[in-house]
């Protein structure tokens, strides 16, 4: 069952394909018609003839017959698109019959690694690993949903130097008394008092020089207390975890440690394939084409001049085995922009090793930081690091007051409760899924939890309100697949809207931009109430009109849900 605007991009293509092979149609949405197609002006340059002639020429070749009822070249050269309401209103109808709401699974279906959340051990989660966890969920749910073959992997920071110091403050504290510090979740409190003898007295110093050591040569009673502390870090961020619902589980957790004992390996590989170059003692390769600000080629630093290996090596140790042990074909890192070099870096140097072969892409999904509303890092009045279970908390409990100012449909405390959770961790999370990710994003309360806007509670409240319609009329939605009557504008515009859902889910799988499905999401519940506001449905003139109408607001509710439920926001029957 073919798409409707996958068909339309379909058969443009071929027309320009007539005129010229490999012309790019430029298919775009248009305030004119519904769609323009602009790649005549492009092609014209190309070919140096008149641009309205190529364009003209894409018409006759054009085979549109039975989606357009308009198809006609303006202005200097575009070819202006007008679906027919036949093609439409049948697209609806397969949408409405198919439970995938008209969303085809991909051919073929890609093993994708993705990288996300990666908290470190004995560290307080920032705002920074929210972002990462709640686009990194989105991104699994949408690649899932396509029928991706997703291998979800928290590259959980639980390795290193630090591990030294935390250990030996787990012996300072005692056993109990440092588990039990970690259990009420004040993982920050630890590493600053850790960071506090480390800086205070030297014997403590000394001893957890040596501790990391005796770690790195896997000494079993050391190894025993690290377990402990990553043991206790990993239940806090599952915590997190299932506060936000997102997918992740502890057996995700395939942490920096998980690479320890394939470091000297790939080490070896770099050097026997002539890539390390030896620099002040360290051991690095320096891929082509990066260069500091002076110009100077920049070094990978693989292995230190102390003999450690660096963040790099395990980055590397991970591309080679999710590319060689999980046979993946697409590797997704959703990690703050700031390590936008080193991933690109290391994505060189794994292909001048042969661990990240041509077929397989690498993409850094980057994302900007967290702002205050003073346009500042988002950070607590105090100045410290947020705590991620206190701002979730806060979510919700904002939410409920929110509900409460409304006058909310659902009398029972239970039911309130559960409906403001379901907004407050929903506000945060549309919130920061529907701000381009590359940019910086507010962390605005007011703002998230409007019900006006591109926002969370705008669009679960379309949804809630259309559930309404029905439990009001104390009617079943008509049968899945019912053929809508598209006569007035907003009924047009409406389907519209709703057909474009199987593309655009597409392409947040392609681009890895879920604010795509967001701003998709906001449209369509806007479209809605102009739809809603226009044209009266349960007192509809006939009873045929009754049943379409009702059919495009099952079908909206539908998608909206389900475009929600993708980027793993609930949507409430009723608020
Ligand atoms: N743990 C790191 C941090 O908190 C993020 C790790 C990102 N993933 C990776 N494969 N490097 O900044």
């Amino acid at each position: 069952m073919p798409d409707l605007l996958q068909t339309l991009a379909d058969r443009l293509a071929a027309a320009f394909a007539e005129v010229a092979p490999g012309a790019d149609p430029v298919l775009r949405r248009s305030d004119r018609a519904d769609f323009q197609a602009n790649g005549a002006l492009a092609l014209a340059k190309r070919l140096g003839r008149p641009p309205q002639e190529v364009a003209e020429a894409v018409v006759e070749a054009a085979d549109l017959g039975d989606l357009c009822e308009r198809v006609e070249v303006s202005g200097p050269g575009f070819v202006n698109l007008t679906l027919a309401a036949d093609a439409l209103a049948g697209a609806l109808a397969t949408m409405g019959a198919d439970d995938r709401l008209g969303v085809a699974r991909s051919e073929p279906a890609e093993r994708v690694v993705v990288d996300y959340s990666a908290p470190n051990v004995a560290k307080e989660m920032h705002v920074g690993h929210l972002r990462s966890t709640i686009i990194g969920d989105a991104l699994v749910r949408v690649l899932g949903f396509l029928g991706h073959e997703v291998i979800r992997e928290n590259h959980v920071g639980d390795w290193g130097t630090p591990f030294g110091m935390l250990i030996e403050h787990l012996l300072d504290l005692g056993e109990a008394a440092a588990l039990k510090e970690l259990s009420v979740g004040d993982l920050d409190a630890f590493y600053r008092e850790a960071r506090a003898s480390f800086d205070a007295d030297p014997a403590f110093r000394e001893r957890s020089r040596r501790r990391v050591v005796l770690l790195q040569a896997k000494d079993p009673e050391t190894l025993r207390l690290w377990q402990l502390l990553v043991a206790e870090s990993v239940r806090a961020f599952q915590e997190v975890y299932d506060t936000l619902g997102v997918l992740l589980r502890p057996e995700d957790v395939v942490g920096e440690s998980a690479y320890n004992d394939q470091l000297p390996e790939i080490v070896a590989e770099l050097e026997a394939k002539g890539l390390l170059v030896e620099d002040q003692g360290a051991r690095c390769v320096f891929p082509p084409g990066f260069t500091n600000r002076e110009g100077q080629p920049l070094p990978l630093i693989v292995q230190k001049s102390d003999g450690g290996f660096g963040y790099a090596a395990t980055d590397l140790a991970a591309i080679r085995d999710r590319v060689q042990r999980l046979g993946a074909r697409r590797l997704l890192y959703v990690v703050g922009a700031p390590q936008a070099q080193h991933l690109q870096m290391c994505f060189a140097v794994a292909r001048l090793a042969g661990w990240l072969p041509e077929a397989v892409d690498a993409e850094h999904v980057a994302f900007g930081s967290v702002l205050g509303t003073d346009g500042k890092m988002f950070r607590t009045r105090a100045g410290g690091t947020v705590k991620l279970a206190d701002l979730l908390q806060e979510a919700v409990a904002r939410a409920e007051a929110a509900l409460a100012e409304r006058g909310q449909e659902d009398e029972d405390p239970a039911a309130r409760r559960a409906v403001a959770r379901q907004l407050g961790i929903g506000a945060v999370k549309y919130a920061d899924l529907a701000t381009e990710r590359t940019r910086d994003y507010v962390f605005d309360w007011d703002r998230m939890l409007a019900f006006e806007g591109n926002t969370g509670p705008y669009v679960q409240y379309a949804h809630a309100r259309i559930r309404s319609i029905f439990r009001r009329a104390a009617t079943d939605p008509p049968r899945r697949g019912t053929r809508p009557v598209l006569e007035a504008p907003e009924e047009r515009a409406l389907a519209l809207a709703l057909v474009a859902f199987p593309q655009t889910v597409a392409e947040v799988a392609h681009s890895a931009f879920p604010h795509r499905l967001c701003q998709f999401l906001s449209e369509l519940a806007s479209t809605f109430t102009a739809f809603y506001e226009t044209c009266p449905v349960l007192r509809a003139e006939t009873e045929e009109r009754r049943q379409s109408r009702l059919a495009l607001c099952d079908l909206t509710a539908r998608v909206l849900a389900k475009g929600l439920d993708l980027l793993g926001i609930a949507a409430p029957e009723r608020m």
